[in-house]
């Protein structure tokens, strides 16, 4: 499944989402935005497909941030509408299975608030990250000022929004906006075992616990609690954990079938 500027590449149960305009450093156009929400809408239905990594062609860019070619002579109310659609970070939000950002290269602005959006962000010793929108006297708008200090505190968050400066892997390890670092050229195999391991297990659960934790960062610690034991309940009600837990008690490994 392949359109011009978003590849897929499946690879048993997980499916490579390639951002594939190299030559433009993957900046995000609406054309290649709109193919990304359609393509993450189709694996989203794929039953066989439990996990997404999202990167980006070649080697020098996860995503360079939007098209600032779109921005010039772009009126206000253009650009509102533009902003009114469904958004690439929603929709990697809200997908119903894990999603793993690779992050191959820059990840700036847009590309930084995708990889933001993603579940889990690993990313290659060579890759640099950052908000720079303010250079162009811009802000972040595909959730940028709100993710950012969720991830990495309010001062961190700003230090970089005020700056616009691009920092590299090992310190965004540090500040925790990557959650892991690993040498270049070990960054596909590397990110696609993640992938490989996460796919096995129980894909509602899976589900479950996005969906959970995805409330912790939005509500209070008690509203999350209690989203937390009526999803739990939903989990106990599952086939997966009738096969988990008799996988467990036979000493074989677990077959999971998302029901
Ligand atoms: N929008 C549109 N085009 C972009 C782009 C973007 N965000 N980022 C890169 N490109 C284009 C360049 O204009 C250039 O096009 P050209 O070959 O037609 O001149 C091509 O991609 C290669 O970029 P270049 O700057 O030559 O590559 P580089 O490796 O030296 O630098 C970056 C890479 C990402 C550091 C640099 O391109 C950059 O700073 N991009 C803008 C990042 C940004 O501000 N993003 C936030 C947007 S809100």
């Amino acid at each position: 499944m392949s359109t011009s500027n978003v590849i897929v590449e499946k690879i048993d149960r997980v499916a490579v989402l390639t951002i594939n305009r190299a030559e433009k450093r993957n900046a995000l156009d609406q054309a290649t935005r709109r193919e990304f929400i359609q393509t993450l809408d189709t694996l989203g239905h794929d039953d066989a497909i439990r996990v997404v990594v999202v990167t980006g062609a070649g080697d020098k860019a996860f995503v360079a941030g939007a098209d600032i070619t779109e921005f010039e002579g772009r009126t206000s109310v253009d650009q509102y509408r533009v902003m009114s659609e469904p958004t690439i970070f929603d929709a990697v939000d809200r997908f119903p299975k894990p999603v793993i950002a690779m992050i191959n290269g820059f990840a700036l602005g847009g590309g930084c608030e995708l990889a933001l959006a993603c579940d889990i962000r690993i990313a290659a010793d060579s890759a640099k990250l950052g908000q720079p929108e303010i250079n162009l006297g811009i802000i972040p708008g595909g959730g940028g000022t709100q993710r950012l200090p969720r991830l990495v505190g309010t001062g961190t968050a700003l230090k970089l929004l005020f700056s616009g400066a691009l920092i590299d892997a090992a310190e965004a390890l540090r500040i925790g906006l990557v959650d892991e670092v690993v040498p270049a050229a070990a960054l596909r195999d590397h990110t696609l075992g993640l992938a490989a391991g996460i796919a096995e297990k129980s894909p509602v659960a899976l589900r479950l616990i996005k969906e959970a934790v995805r409330a912790s960062v939005r509500g209070s610690l008690d509203e999350g609690l209690r989203q937390e034991t009526a999803l739990f309940g939903l989990a106990f009600s599952s086939e997966d954990k009738t096969e988990g837990v008799k996988a467990f008690l036979e000493k074989r490994k677990a077959e999971f079938r998302g029901r």
